[in-house]
């Protein structure tokens, strides 16, 4: 059962600094209140409220169809909420611009694509949005070389230049989520949404693309909501959790959120939360096949 109070078990190198009280103190980056979602005239789920401070980072679970996608599409200011209030950087959604990246959800390359890696990412700049009041053409050369050297910054960012200049679909999936990942990433935003990035990696690439972006989170300060089907490769660098199915929702830290209580409550029947020999979580009796949770936060 898991009750106790809870602390990564991660390598020393990897655990994340605390926070300071600052963060949370400021203007949230993301911030619900009462919202709720429909869509096609149902409402997939009501009454959600979160606070998401500046470099926190916060999962969003639940089985498929729940409206995981949709909560992120609201952020995004493409679904309008059907009631409660959702602000974004202090904003109404859609109004942040270039302050906030987004990864939709996967989707694959065709192995023959020639497009090159590093084209992939610099689909994700726009040159209109942040060029220098420079007079022309020095505010052209000018704006090729920031361009230029974003490129080169977002792609060692992700550790991605031993592959950039490669067709994408001669990629492996760890290495085109990186690229996609620079994408989202080039026009350096201060809110990072991700739509299930780690889907179809197998679990040591879901761990080192979860670190990736803990790293980069914590580093830069940038607030990312990522949307996931296992918490387990994204549980030591978690802030918060949002966690969506049938019977509602529960949003707050992880150990508040991952117990068979808070689970049971949400499903609508009995779900048990087991910690497994190797000190993973384990859910047991959820409606969908069980859903597999690390218990690095527990000591
Ligand atoms: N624009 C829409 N109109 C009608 N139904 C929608 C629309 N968008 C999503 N849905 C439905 O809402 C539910 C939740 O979708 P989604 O947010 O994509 O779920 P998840 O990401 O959790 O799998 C699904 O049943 C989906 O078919
Ligand atoms: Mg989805």
């Amino acid at each position: 059962m898991v009750s106790k109070a809870v602390r990564p078990r991660v390598p020393a190198a990897q655990v994340p600094e605390p926070r300071s009280e600052s963060d949370r103190s400021q203007t949230p980056v993301v911030s619900l209140r009462r919202a709720s979602a429909r869509v096609g005239g149902r409402t997939l789920w009501s009454d959600v409220d979160l606070d998401l401070g500046a470099g926190e980072f916060v999962a969003v679970l639940g089985p498929n169809g729940v409206g995981k996608s949709t909560l992120v599409k609201m952020l995004l200011g493409t679904v309008a909420p059907a009631s409660g209030e959702v602000r974004v950087l202090g904003e109404q959604p859609g109004r942040a611009g270039d302050r906030v990246g987004y990864l939709p959800q996967r989707r694959s390359f065709d192995t023959s694509l020639r497009i090159r890696g590093i084209d992939v990412v610099r689909l994700g700049l726009d040159g209109d949005r942040w060029g220098v009041p420079l007079p022309w053409p020095a505010r052209l050369s000018a704006r090729r070389r920031q361009q230029r050297d974003r490129l080169t910054d977002v792609i060692e960012l992700v550790d991605a230049s031993g592959y950039a200049h490669r067709p994408i679909g001669a990629c492996s999936g760890g290495e085109q989520q990186r690229l996609l990942i620079a994408q989202a990433l080039v026009r350096q935003p201060q809110l990072l949404l991700l739509d299930e990035p780690l889907d179809s990696l197998d679990l040591s690439h879901q761990g080192a693309v979860a670190a990736l972006v803990g790293r980069i989170c914590r580093e830069r300060r940038m607030s990312v909501v990522m949307v996931a089907h296992d918490v387990n490769p994204i549980l030591p660098w978690l802030d918060r959790v949002v966690y969506i199915a049938e019977g509602g929702v529960a949003a707050g830290r992880p150990e508040e959120v991952i117990t068979t209580q808070t689970l049971t409550r949400l499903y609508g029947v009995p779900v048990e939360v087991l910690r497994a020999g190797d000190g993973r979580l384990v859910v047991v009796g959820a409606p969908e096949p069980p859903a597999r949770h690390s218990d690095r936060h527990a000591s």
